[in-house]
């Protein structure tokens, strides 16, 4: 169904992420046909470009973002048609009048913030000062949102000088993949799982975010904010919400919201005991993470591992295993839900594990899989064995499932729409720096330093005590 027709504005036009996602996801979007063609994306930046040159990068970005089979000559030609660029001065008067000439009566207004932080203020005011955004217009900021709860509330308290809480977009780009969607469909459309998904059922429950990839030239960001920043005050933390959240009461923006607040407030804090910081370490001729961030005296996790309890009624006593790192093993990110045995074994089985997991794995390979034990075949007694009920998502939904958008393309579809549910409420965001500030805080006054892992490794050895300690064991990293 196509959306609404918009004007999208799109500062900070000429950077990576515009470059990666933003534009591409668009395009993509257009070809689909859930674009209207007479919708129009505004590029503006500081650089001095005029349209033909910013079509021409965005014809580059499609060339080597979108996948061959998607590069339709004429849809892309007709896409870049309905492009427009200003060169605009964040802090200054330049651009500003053109960019609201350019502005269109009677359409969906939508600011996308992609720079730094440090001028949501100035885009903000002036986007009001020259009467371009309106009270429906939105606006899409990206994280970081802040790098503590102080500033996470100063950038709240600028936004809502010019904004209200509806018009504002914060993207947290986990939230826009399908399997994450999915945690919520299999929780709340099924009989099966909320019955069990409990602290009397559950042992324990495992996230894990593993990337194969370095800090990739971002060192600079990365150094300041590391693994607990960078992944787990909103990645993780989303993930866990959707996990640990009583059901809404219905699939709408504020209660889905309301929910996923409730967690976060109930999450204790984090003994130092119950978390394990690394960074990768060089080996044959790959820079580890001191050369990678060029800071000789970096203390900055690349991993962490942490052990965190949500105190409720439902998971009192069942922990949750959080770990994401860089330069692992394997690129995998899955949610694995391990079930508790029965209360008593009827079987002369030796092996001792009789658990149920559910694991549903987040990229690659994006699918579901509950091992169950069964009986082992043969005539040699009643010997059992666990084996999995595997699905693909791709496999099961066929062509649907292998075209699967990307993150972003949602989020900017579900602005268009207007519906926030995707997005994070800025109390939300302010519940999980209060949760995460601490913790970090702890570092510094300690002046922890990071275990060294190898890279290609599972992480630090000492990730692997923190489950051994509690006789659990993480699963493998596998891709
Ligand atoms: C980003 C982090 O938000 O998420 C990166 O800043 C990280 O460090 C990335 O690599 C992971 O996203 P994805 O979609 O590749 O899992």
């Amino acid at each position: 169904i196509p959306v609404e027709v918009f004007d999208l504005v799109i500062f900070g036009a000429t950077g990576d992420l515009a470059n990666r996602k933003i534009l591409p996801g668009l395009y993509r979007r257009y070809l689909s046909g859930q674009i209207p063609p007479e919708c129009r994306i505004i590029g503006a930046a500081r650089s001095a470009m005029d349209v033909p040159e910013f079509r021409n990068m965005v014809r580059a970005a499609i060339a080597e973002f979108v996948a061959a089979e998607k590069r339709d000559d004429a849809v892309i030609e007709a896409f870049i048609s309905q492009i427009d660029y200003v060169a605009i001065d964040a802090k200054g008067e330049g651009g500003w009048s053109e960019l609201k000439a350019l502005m269109r009566p009677g359409v969906v207004r939508a600011f996308y913030f992609s720079v730094a932080p440090a001028l949501f203020g100035d885009l903000a005011e002036r986007l009001h000062l020259h009467a371009i955004a309106d009270a429906q217009s939105r606006i899409v900021v990206e994280k970081p949102f802040g790098r503590d709860l102080a500033s996470a509330r100063a950038l709240n308290e600028t936004l809502a000088a010019h904004f209200s809480e509806a018009q504002i977009y914060r993207i947290d780009h986990y939230l826009g993949k399908e399997t994450v969607q999915n945690l919520m469909a299999v929780r709340f459309a099924n009989i099966l799982f909320e019955p069990l998904w409990n602290a009397q059922y559950v042992d324990h429950v495992q996230i894990t975010v593993a990337e194969t990839v370095g800090v990739e030239g971002r060192g600079a960001y990365y150094d300041k904010s590391g693994a607990m920043r960078d992944m787990v005050q909103n990645h993780m933390m989303q993930l866990l919400c959707l996990i640990a959240m009583e059901p809404p009461y219905h699939f709408d923006p504020d209660a889905v919201r309301d929910e996923k607040l409730k967690v976060i407030r109930a999450l204790q804090p984090v003994p130092p005991e119950d978390i394990v910081r690394g960074q990768y370490l060089g080996a044959k001729g790959t820079p580890g993470y001191v050369a990678d961030s060029e800071n000789p005296d970096t203390k900055t996790e690349s991993y962490v591992a942490l052990k965190v309890q949500v105190a409720n009624w439902r998971w009192q006593g069942t922990p949750f295993y959080l770990r994401t790192g860089k330069k692992l093993r394997g690129r995998a990110s899955e949610i694995a839900i391990i079930f508790k045995e029965p209360p008593h074994s009827i079987f002369d089985d030796a092996k001792g594990w009789h658990e149920n997991v559910l694991v549903i794995r987040l990229q690659p390979n994006e699918g579901m899989n509950l091992s169950v034990m069964i009986k082992e075949p043969g005539p040699g007694g009643m010997r059992l064995t666990q084996v999995p009920l595997d699905m693909s998502f791709a496999e099961a939904l066929g062509e649907d499932g292998a075209d699967i958008p990307d993150a972003y393309e949602r989020l900017i579809m579900d602005v268009i729409r207007g519906n926030q549910t995707l997005f994070m409420r800025g109390d939300e965001v302010e519940a999980a720096w209060a949760w995460t500030d601490p913790i970090i805080e702890g570092w510094e006054a300690r002046d922890d330093k990071p275990r060294g892992y190898d890279a290609g490794s599972s992480g630090p050895e000492d990730a692997l005590m923190l489950m051994h300690r509690d006789g659990r064991r993480w699963r493998e990293i596998r891709e």
